[in-house]
């Protein structure tokens, strides 16, 4: 890599004048790499969230994609489990992830917060930063500042002596210190503005030879650059006028919380918000996320945060490009690198041919591009640009990257889609499945804590479980009048969350849990309760910690109460006082029932005598790996909410059993986005499928481990590999794309020509044209249906060109299909293939 050690001084107050070797710098138009502006194209991937083994694969999808720098957040919790234990092993080899971004030729952006929020355990702050004595969170606080500080150290230095930064020969281009702090400051006032200006000297101070970023931090002291993150950031000014426009978070789509629905982010919608904020001098723009992953372990946070990441992102969960989405964007990230040199030495010249419709023209000495947009929802519109004609749908952009020739349109997709499914493998389910009933935990218990009153769950488990045992004893005198008239007693519980099962005398009386909008639960439920002395065990579960909110880490959870047994001879009366006993974490965890050599300590049952729809129950069962490459996932739909394990790596929580609310409307992707827009899975599992990492498999011997907490059927949990299903095109013919523009450009054609492009995923063919019809057809892909305009043979091209193949194209083009079957009429090739 070229490098330049002169000092590289754009514009006259640039903070990187100071430093010895800059080759990273910036002015208002953008980063500065070895002397040159550069339109930077970012992607999230967060390392923990993947296997070391899929990284590769995902950097190449990337960069194929278009991207030219990964962004990751460095997952403190992650890297230092107890003070001063450190792991980069594995999942968490950051500087393995680096090296191989570094290999691929992409830049890194190093978000080492080390507060990152990103829907993870604590906001990635270790539990046991909570307990250092005198410490708050995110404030103007010295012990917090220290481990701060130690933490962000102990990444720079390690970074720095593998040669990581950019001046060093490195990939890393930006560091990130803190994130989204401003809304914390705006609550907690000055303490919240010195927090601020300490972090940005000490991160500064480190001296990586890169420049340091604050998302969302609009009084960002001067060493910082302050970006923006949301669904649209074309209207974020930096807050100096030396500094670029970036937008750290550009949100793909959302994440999925248990009982909510699945949100999706259409592609045109996410192309025209890309669009429009580099046709407003945007130069950095990062995608959150382009593969958002698996929350793996116990590492999702406590907004009920599902164990799927998968975040609508333009590769899916399981590694696979998700089209259109992921191919729109590789086109849209052709068309501004080819506007990359007009982007960066011109400003732009804005004019408003009329209502909703605007142009931008970037010209400088050598290069020209232009940006027309139409902002109306729902009409398309047609824009004049030096006597040229330009037809453009609602709610869209189109780039001219020579101010004459359209390459591409936010709106008008060219790449093709696909729908994906999993496919149970040989019937898919598990023979020979084994179970272990977990025991109910009494007060007579040995090895139980006993103590007044009602404790809080975290102080007493560390997060090391999700599991609290909240135990006491009920006395009933023998004339309790509900003994005689059967009016059972009503228990009620309070708690601040997550999850409580409540067990009376061994037998699981009732269920409650909260949701993403409000952790906390009411248990209320009739009792049967018998004279003498009762047992009362609360199973009181967590599903993560907060990862966002002032000052999270005072937040409660677990039973606090009251709790209270109402309609007694004497009216309620009030256990919370009283003495409880405590048991951190379950038998079976103690037992390590999830690993080989745990899950031989115990006498398993099965055959007729398996338990089944039995709560706190472990099941195992030993499977062979399937052939092939395919990434796997477990279809959890007969389970209820638990964990799963195979071969002792933990594939996360599962939690089927919370059934998602929404509003799973019909969707179309013009008009402003956000999260409630566009839904589904409604009534349905929020996450059903859990992805198996291929890595963690071994030829045969596997074991899987499932420990079910309300009761479920494992006969009915499957193996399935994630395959395409089936692929659609559907293009019309005179649309600008990226091949017609660079022959038009080149002058070696004056009219426009399409191609329908179809690949199936690798390994798959496609076996069936299920429809194709180039004419005036209908309908949208997976339900294509044939217009008053269709040529006869629609079929035959496609059949011809296509069935066998893993990939295939054919030109839509009149003559391609027997001749024109409307004239005059502009016309579309729309087309569904079946991989098989
Ligand atoms: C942002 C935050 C990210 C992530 C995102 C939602 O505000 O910076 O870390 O939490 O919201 O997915």
């Amino acid at each position: 890599m070229l490098r330049t050690s002169i000092l590289l001084c754009v514009a006259p107050l640039l903070w990187v004048c100071s430093s010895v070797e800059a080759s990273v710098s910036y002015d208002d138009k953008s980063l500065i790499i070895n002397g040159q502006r550069r339109i930077l194209i970012s992607g999230s991937i967060h390392y923990p969230r993947s296997t070391p083994q899929m990284w590769p694969d995902l950097i190449q999808k990337a960069k194929d994609g278009g991207l030219d720098v990964i962004q990751t957040y460095v997952f403190w919790n992650g890297h230092e489990p107890s003070p001063g234990e450190y792991n980069f092993e594995g999942r968490y080899d950051l500087v393995r992830f680096i090296k191989l971004v570094q290999q691929a030729g992409l830049y890194v952006h190093l978000r080492i917060g080390p507060f990152v929020c990103a829907e993870w355990n604590f906001g990635g702050f270790p539990v046991w930063l909570k307990y250092v004595h005198g410490i708050s969170f995110r404030t103007d606080n010295e012990p917090f500042k220290a481990a701060m500080q130690k933490f962000t150290k102990k990444i720079v230095n390690m970074m720095k002596s593998e040669k990581l930064f950019e001046p060093q020969g490195g990939p890393i281009i930006m560091c990130q210190i803190e994130n989204e702090y401003e809304s914390v400051e705006r609550q907690i006032g000055p303490p919240g503005k010195a927090y601020v200006k300490w972090a940005a000297e000490m991160a500064v101070g480190l001296g990586t030879g890169v420049p340091w970023i604050m998302c969302k931090q609009e009084d960002a002291p001067d060493s910082i650059i302050d970006t923006c993150n949301g669904y649209y950031c074309e209207s974020f000014k930096p807050h100096n006028s030396h500094k670029p426009k970036m937008w750290t978070e550009a949100w793909t789509g959302w994440y999925t919380a248990f009982g909510g629905p699945v949100h999706y982010r259409p592609a045109e919608d996410l192309a025209f918000s890309i669009a429009r904020f580099i046709q407003d001098k945007g130069s950095f723009v990062n995608y959150y996320m382009y593969h958002g992953g698996t929350n793996f372990g116990r590492t999702s946070s406590g907004l009920f945060i599902t164990t799927s990441y998968d975040y609508d992102a333009p590769i899916d969960e399981y590694g696979l490009p998700r089209d259109p989405k992921w191919g729109h964007l590789r086109d849209l990230h052709k068309a501004i690198k080819l506007s990359e040199p007009a982007l960066v030495s011109a400003y732009p010249m804005a004019t408003s041919p009329g209502n909703n419709l605007e142009v931008r023209v970037f010209k400088s000495k050598t290069a020209c591009a232009a940006f027309l947009a139409n902002y109306d929802t729902k009409s398309s519109a047609t824009i004049s640009l030096q006597n040229v004609q330009y037809d453009l749908p609602p709610w869209s952009i189109s780039i001219l990257p020579d101010c004459k020739n359209a390459a591409f349109n936010t709106a008008r997709i060219n790449s093709q889609s696909s729908h994906t499914k999993i496919a149970p493998i040989n019937g898919g389910v598990f023979s020979n499945w084994q179970s272990y009933k977990e025991e109910t935990v009494s007060v007579d218990d040995s090895d139980t804590l006993e103590m007044d009153g009602l404790w809080e769950q975290i102080n007493l488990t560390r997060d090391a479980t999700d599991y609290l045992w909240y135990l006491t004893d009920v006395n009933i005198q023998p004339d309790e009048g509900f003994l005689k008239n059967g009016e059972n007693p009503v228990l009620t519980v309070m708690s601040s969350g997550h999850a409580l099962h409540v067990f009376i005398n061994g037998q699981l009386s009732g269920t409650a849990y909260g949701a993403l909008e409000n952790p906390k639960l009411t248990y209320s439920g009739n009792v049967k309760l018998r004279s003498g002395i009762n047992k009362i065990s609360l199973l009181s579960i967590t599903v993560g910690l907060p990862n966002v909110g002032l000052h999270f880490e005072t937040w409660n959870t677990g039973v606090l109460g009251p709790v209270s047994l109402g309609n007694l001879n004497e009216g309620t009366r009030d256990l919370t006082k009283q003495r409880w006993s405590y048991k951190v974490g379950l038998r079976g965890e103690a037992l390590n029932l999830h690993s080989l050599g745990g899950s031989s300590s115990v006498e398993w049952v099965e055959g007729s005598s398996l338990a089944k729809k039995q709560p706190t129950t472990w099941y195992k069962t030993t499977f062979s790996a399937p052939e092939g490459n395919d990434p796997l996932a477990l279809d959890m739909n007969s389970m209820g909410k638990g964990q799963i394990w195979i071969n002792g790596e933990s594939i996360g929580r599962y939690w089927p059993g919370y059934i998602a609310q929404g509003n799973c409307r019909s969707c179309n992707y013009a008009g402003t986005y956000t999260e409630r827009k566009c839904q589904t899975n409604c009534g349905e599992a929020s996450q059903r499928w859990y992805h198996v990492p291929l890595s963690w498999l071994k030829p045969s011997g596997n074991l899987l481990v499932v420990f079910e907490e309300w009761g479920g059927d494992p006969s009915g949990i499957s193996l399935g590999r994630r395959r395409t299903k089936f692929v659609c095109a559907d293009i019309y013919e005179g649309q600008p794309t990226l091949t017609n523009w660079h022959m038009l450009a080149s002058g070696k054609v004056n009219k426009l020509q399409q191609k329908a492009h179809l690949w199936c995923a690798p390994g798959q063919k496609i076996s069936k044209i299920k429809f194709a019809s180039y004419g005036l057809p209908g309908g949208t892909c997976g339900s294509f249906r044939e217009g008053s305009c269709h040529a006869r043979k629609s079929y035959d091209a496609l059949e011809r060109n296509c069935i066998g193949k893993e990939l295939c194209s054919v030109s839509v083009a009149a003559e391609v299909f027997g001749g024109d079957p409307c004239p005059g009429s502009i016309k579309k090739l729309s087309v569904e293939a079946v991989c098989s």
